[in-house]
């Protein structure tokens, strides 16, 4: 078979893929923005301002430079075209470049530079979900779709995405490699360059001092190999409401069926159908939560590269199989990885439709190709879905050069080696999510190894071979400024202390995922923290109509339902300590600063701050409050208000450090439950901290079909007052009432105040 050369850019107008509406359809208002016309010319040197700004909503402007024709623009692949109306219900913030003009320089060679002015005092954060910091000032950064342990920027979602502590962000619509360079490197025709400072003066002339190892630059300057780039700009009257404009353009978070919240737990890669059951059955009687199991590769007739099909003598009737655990409540996510091997019944008709070159020896299918993705769904479809299976956790797709495919690997559809490296995760999270899941109206939540940018619509969450637990940590925060989830799973331990510590993290994140393709570990696997495993696993289940109402939160306002603590009012600059440097002609020969950031702490839904133990901090840490009152979860009592404070395990008779804001109003199940179906209809407890009124909300719908976007949803708010004789009202009011209810009635009202 042949394929004819057709155009690259018909190609990728003929997939499923949906492009971003066209700039002129979804102008809002007065339209064109031209930018600032009285730059100093000395400051923009040999550049040319970037004056073609389009405003599009309330807060975001988007602007090209060059030739877009052929590039792979990441709002392409968005899982749903921008929420303009809740754009534009955030507050209206004014276009933060009016001042200092964007210049950019456009080669013959097809390159573009960019150049985006910063003050001296503004912070970065941002550029995807990095594992080795949060923030990004003076950094240079290659942001690459790779292996995790590269650093410098690479990583499974560099997302080119950075915000900035003065209330914009900035998003490279481009599926290139980029190479930033955050406010290092000084331009000779700047104006705002500092002042040279002599290192070494003569003792008896003026000590000018301090010089500086790197001068401070005075913008974010951005390359990439392309005869185009587009700019989205995004403003906010706060760091969060930056982050939630760069989701509800991308169409809003991700909304996961309300068993996806629940306990995930990936068995061993070689598990044959009944040791699956048996461990099931031992979650039963241990009285363990479960809903979602995981396969491994085992599961498939051939793996590295995949054949995507049952292995009958691990499976011997998958059908079966997959039914019985439904019946039970449990759901079944299969791992892939999407290189296809000679033995899958889709090798020949995918080979003129893969890439030049294999991975693990398996086609590298070109997922732009509408054909591609049909191959692929159908069989997926006959031989998964229409059995019962919920899911997938797509493996693989972040590999460095060394792994996956070379830069110069060529495409059927003409995409280049390079934008297939960085969009591979996202095309793949697409052609699921849309070709084979919203496509029967059925919601889906699953794994997947890179994503980029303006993916936050999509229900699949990021994890990774790294395992450094404060890394994870960090993972949750810088995750949650673009658009990302993120799972810090537990896969084994070194003692009881680090598997509670862990399995606590995991619980407070976007999916709770014991995952023990290799170790083969259960939640039980360390005896004597048994009982504190089991609590805080119960705890996530109580925590479900909290959790599933902050991803609603997510899904129509954009904002993150696990986030970084700079989101967060109140906890400004607190984020950084700067160990000054000592100069040391071996080590330190410029005396430059180290600094220390705080990642290891942050907000689970709106009213929550979750500090887990970790590493040497196992069992007692520091915990920085944010400005206003701050109580313990578990007892009520006061924490503190805008200061640090230390906590420990013992005190809090090995639980998870959690904190809760003044005023919150958090509705929970009455008790616990060991599967997400039995939360359905279960009775609620409403639990109000501390002294200030408050409103706890609490969005329904069905849990597993895409009917809520026709309307089929309807939110419970628990209001609580103070009447003047001090006496304590508990209001429950409930908008769309004729929409069926999720959970059950409100059983219990705790005061937690002491
Ligand atoms: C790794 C993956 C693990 C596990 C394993 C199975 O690449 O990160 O979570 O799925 O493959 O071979």
């Amino acid at each position: 078979m042949r394929l004819t050369a057709i155009g690259k850019r018909v190609i990728i107008k003929d997939t499923m893929i949906m492009k971003t509406p066209p700039i002129a359809s979804i102008i809002i208002g007065a339209v064109i923005f031209l930018g600032h016309s009285s730059h100093h010319a000395a400051d923009l040197g040999d550049l040319s301002p970037l004056t073609s700004w389009n405003k599009v909503a309330r807060g975001v402007w988007r602007a090209e430079i060059g030739n877009l024709e052929n590039e792979i623009r990441y709002s392409d692949l968005a899982a749903a075209p921008p929420r303009l109306n809740a754009l534009n219900a955030l507050s209206d913030a004014a276009f933060p470049f009016s001042s200092k003009t964007i210049s950019f320089h456009l080669d013959s060679s097809e390159k573009v530079m960019v150049r985006i002015p910063t003050d001296e005092d503004e912070t970065l954060y941002g550029f995807g979900l990095q594992l080795d910091g949060i923030k990004h000032s003076r950094k240079v950064m290659t942001l690459n779709v790779d292996h995790w342990s590269k650093g410098g920027g690479r990583t499974h979602a560099p997302v080119p995405f950075y915000i900035s502590s003065k209330g914009y962000g900035v998003f490279f619509n481009t599926a290139r490699f980029l190479k930033i360079y955050n406010q290092v490197g000084n331009r000779k025709d700047s104006l705002r360059n500092p002042p040279e400072v002599d290192r070494n003066p003569p003792s008896d002339e003026p000590q000018p001092g301090p010089w500086l190892a790197q001068p401070p630059g005075d913008a974010v300057e951005a390359q990439v190999n392309s005869p185009g780039l587009e700019l989205i700009v995004f403003s906010g009257n706060s760091i969060l409401e930056v982050v939630q404009r760069y989701n509800l353009f991308h169409g809003g978070g991700a909304l996961p069926p309300l068993w996806g919240l629940g306990f995930w737990h990936r068995v061993h890669a070689t598990f044959n159908a009944d040791q699956v059951k048996e461990e099931l059955e031992d979650f039963e009687e241990r009285n363990f939560p479960i809903d979602v199991v995981g396969l491994e590769p085992g599961w498939m007739t051939k793996s590295y590269p995949c054949t995507f099909e049952w292995q009958k003598k691990r499976f011997p009737d998958p059908a079966t199989f997959t039914r019985e655990l439904l019946d039970k409540g449990i759901r079944l996510n299969l791992w892939e990885n999407p290189y296809i091997s000679k033995s899958s019944r889709l090798y020949e008709s995918m080979y003129p439709l893969s890439g030049s070159h294999l991975v693990w020896l398996g086609l590298v299918p070109d997922y732009t190709l509408p054909q591609a993705r049909r191959l692929l769904t159908d069989q997926h479809h006959e031989d998964h879905i229409s059995i019962g299976v919920s899911g997938y956790k797509i493996d693989e797709v972040d590999g460095y050069d060394f792994w996956l495919w070379p830069d110069h690997a060529t495409f059927p559809s003409g995409v280049s080696g390079e934008a297939m490296r960085q969009s591979y995760g996202l095309l793949m999270q697409n052609m699921l999510y849309t070709d084979l899941f919203k496509k029967r109206n059925v919601r889906t939540y699953g794994l997947v190894r890179a994503g980029n940018g303006a993916a936050s619509g999509y229900p699949f969450v990021i994890y990774s071979d790294a395992y450094n637990h404060r890394e994870y940590l960090t993972g949750i925060s810088t995750s949650s400024l673009c658009g990302i989830l993120w799972t810090p799973e537990a896969r084994s331990a070194r003692s009881d202390r680090e598997w509670l510590n862990r399995m606590q993290t995991v619980c407070f994140s976007a999916m709770a995922q014991l995952n023990a393709w290799s170790s083969g570990k259960k939640p039980w696997s360390y005896e004597k923290v048994t009982n504190a495993v089991r609590d805080v696993i119960q705890l996530r289940m109580r925590l479900l109509p909290y959790l599933y109402t902050a991803f609603a939160d997510y899904h129509f306002r954009g904002i993150p339902p696990v986030r970084a603590m700079i989101l967060e009012d109140g906890f400004a600059g607190g984020n950084e300590t700067v160990i000054e440097g000592k100069l040391d002609s071996e080590m330190n020969p410029y005396a430059m600063d180290r600094r220390v950031e705080k990642t290891d702490q942050y907000m689970f839904g709106p009213s929550i701050l979750v500090a887990p133990f970790y590493e040497n901090q196992a069992t007692r840490r520091e915990v920085q409050l944010p400005h206003g009152n701050w109580y313990h979860f578990y007892s009520g009592n006061f924490a503190g208000n805008g200061e640090t404070i230390s906590v420990t395990a013992a005190e809090l008779g090995d639980r998870i450090p959690l904190f809760v804001k003044d005023g919150a109003v958090i509705p929970m199940l009455s008790d616990s439950v060991n599967q997400v179906k039995r939360a359905i209809g279960h009775s609620l407890e409403v639990r109000w901290y501390g002294t200030e009124p408050g409103i706890g909300d609490l969005y329904e719908d069905d849990g597993q079909t895409f009917k809520y976007e026709e309307g089929a949803s309807r939110r419970r708010q628990f209001k609580v007052s103070k009447a003047n004789d001090g006496q304590l009202n508990l209001e429950e009011t409930v908008t769309n009432q004729n929409q069926k209810a999720m959970f059950g009635e409100l059983e219990r009202f705790v005061v937690m105040t002491k």
